[in-house]
């Protein structure tokens, strides 16, 4: 569900959400409970004659859509590694912008998600403007959710903070202007050709396809909260599969958590990776030779297989941070995109062709702007503490065992680095004795938070939005799982 756009203040959003969570938890067993005794009230007497088939749930409204989304595919800077030098030069594969619209006859969603690094609130807004003018109130901020595979390979340059610009060179219309007419065109499709269905639900899990890209952060996790999960890493593949009255197949709406940078940062071809791949195999295998009538979409969330070798100590790399690329199972990153692209292809095809659990229940949707420097979070029965500006510390600049940063930082520093701080202080400013005393023990870099030229570095205030359809639950965060 990569809207990303965010790093700090994650705890409270996290603690935020688990309550939206568990909410929706409740919601749904109460409901299923209901639904259970309600069955139960029914059920034919003995005598009565043998039951007739069960009755038929009634069907949604489902409409889903595909538009092409690539954009200029030369001189934009790629959006994913804030690698200045990654500027496109060529495709390796076209961009798409995959819509999915759920209607119970009173309230609808619509779900998107495209080939971006992530959506930012700029794009957003000026997709809803589009929205707003052709649709009225029909297609809102709070039933439409957007959201980005997370490729590494996209176009940049849609951004509206200074943090994000930086590494995108600013804001650049030729390459926000396709992604928006892509994106309400897939929309357009999905709203043109709706039709009573039915979604049905299958999950299963994927191997060999993504690695935790800290382990040794992982450790530093309550064992016995380790000890509920049999892996480091969520291999979770969920399926929603949608299907028409006659029981075709009219599109696939698939998660599974895994990094989409099986192209590296040395890659200048536009991509839309391993996740865009699956989405084209299996929409080339339900529309063979045609351009797909049938919408595939596959939205991703985290985690990537790094080759780092999991023994060290330190997720961070011990010699050379570059060393930790993500990479493999390949021998090139093409072969990599191939390899995961195609295992998540194969399993997502299987569970579809399975899927038998019929998601029924009512539509709804809910939305929300939250002020990230200004959240309570209640950390045990007495204490409550509150979120404040956010900044850029010594680990963020440490980067990832799947991506280590330029310099020599390491992930879990709690000191700063003289050296650093005075340069950066000096450029952009120290922090705040608050800031300092609200991030410590983790030392600040960049003050990101407490910057407003030319334009705010970091956003302060971001939104958040759940969607559901029956006892599926779809939250939206702008944020990077992991
Ligand atoms: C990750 O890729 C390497 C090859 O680069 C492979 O040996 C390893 O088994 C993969 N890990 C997982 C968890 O799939
Ligand atoms: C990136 O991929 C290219 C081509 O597959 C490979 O030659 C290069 O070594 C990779 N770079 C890193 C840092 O993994
Ligand atoms: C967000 O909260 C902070 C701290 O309470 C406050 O100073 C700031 O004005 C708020 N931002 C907005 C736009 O309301
Ligand atoms: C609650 O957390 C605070 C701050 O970490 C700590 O000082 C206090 O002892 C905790 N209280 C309880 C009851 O755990
Ligand atoms: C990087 O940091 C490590 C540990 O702090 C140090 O041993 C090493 O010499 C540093 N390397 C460079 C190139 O500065
Ligand atoms: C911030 O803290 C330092 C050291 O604790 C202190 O010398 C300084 O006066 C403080 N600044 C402000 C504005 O309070």
């Amino acid at each position: 569900m990569g809207r990303k756009s965010s790093c700090c203040g994650a705890t409270a959003l996290e603690v935020t959400l688990a309550i939206l969570f568990i909410a929706m938890t409740i919601v749904c067993a109460t409901l299923i409970a209901l639904m259970v005794t309600r069955t139960t009230h029914t059920d034919p007497e003995p005598t009565a004659p043998p039951p007739s088939p069960p009755p038929q749930n009634t069907p949604y409204l489902i409409g889903v859509g595909r538009a092409d989304c690539t954009g200029p595919a030369a001189d934009i800077p790629l959006m994913g590694y804030a690698n200045t030098q990654q500027k496109a030069a060529g495709i390796h594969t076209r961009l798409y912008s995959r819509a999915f619209i759920i209607d119970d006859g009173t309230r609808r969603v619509v779900f998107v998600t495209a080939d971006v690094g992530m959506i930012s609130q700029r794009l957003r807004l000026e997709v809803l403007q589009a929205l707003q003018e052709k649709y009225g109130d029909q297609y809102r901020q709070d039933n439409v959710v957007l959201s980005g595979t997370h490729t590494h390979c996209g176009p940049g340059g849609y951004f509206q903070y200074t943090l994000f610009m930086i590494s995108s060179s600013g804001y650049i219309k030729a390459s926000v202007q396709p992604l928006v007419n892509g994106i309400v065109k897939s929309i357009d499709r999905a709203h043109q050709n709706m039709r009573p269905g039915r979604i049905y639900r299958n999950r299963g899990e994927l191997d060999h396809s993504s690695i935790n890209r800290s382990p040794h952060s992982y450790m530093n996790n309550p064992e016995d909260e380790r000890l509920r999960y049999k892996d480091n890493t969520d291999k979770q593949v969920l399926v929603l599969k949608f299907t028409d009255l006659d029981g075709d197949g009219i599109g696939m709406l698939s998660w599974f958590a895994v990094h989409a940078v099986s192209m590296n940062y040395t890659n200048r071809l536009v991509s839309s990776d391993n996740m865009g791949y699956a989405s084209y195999l299996l929409e080339q295998d339900k529309n063979p030779g045609e351009l797909p009538g049938q919408v595939r979409a596959f939205t991703c969330t985290c985690m990537s297989n790094t080759t780092c070798d999991e023994q060290t100590v330190s997720s961070a790399c011990l010699c050379q941070t570059k060393m930790c690329a993500a990479f493999g199972p390949g021998d090139d990153m093409f072969e990599s995109t191939r390899i995961i692209g195609q295992n998540i292809y194969m399993k997502a095809k299987e569970l579809y062709a399975t899927a038998v659990e019929e998601v029924t229940g009512s539509v709804q949707s809910a939305h929300q702007w939250v002020n990230m420097t200004d959240v309570s979070v209640p950390i045990n029965s007495s204490h409550t503490v509150s979120t404040c500006k956010p900044a850029l510390g010594h680990s963020f600049a440490a980067g990832t065992t799947d991506g280590g940063g330029d310099l020599n930082f390491t992930q879990g520093a709690v000191e700063g680095d003289p050296f650093w701080d005075g340069i950066a202080g000096a450029l952009l400013g120290r922090p705040s004795n608050e800031t300092k005393e609200c991030h410590r023990p983790k030392p600040i870099l960049f003050n990101t938070g407490e910057m407003n030229t030319p334009v705010p570095w970091h956003p302060q205030i971001v939104d958040v939005q759940i969607l559901t359809v029956g006892s599926v639950a779809v939250v939206a965060v702008p944020g990077e799982m992991t």
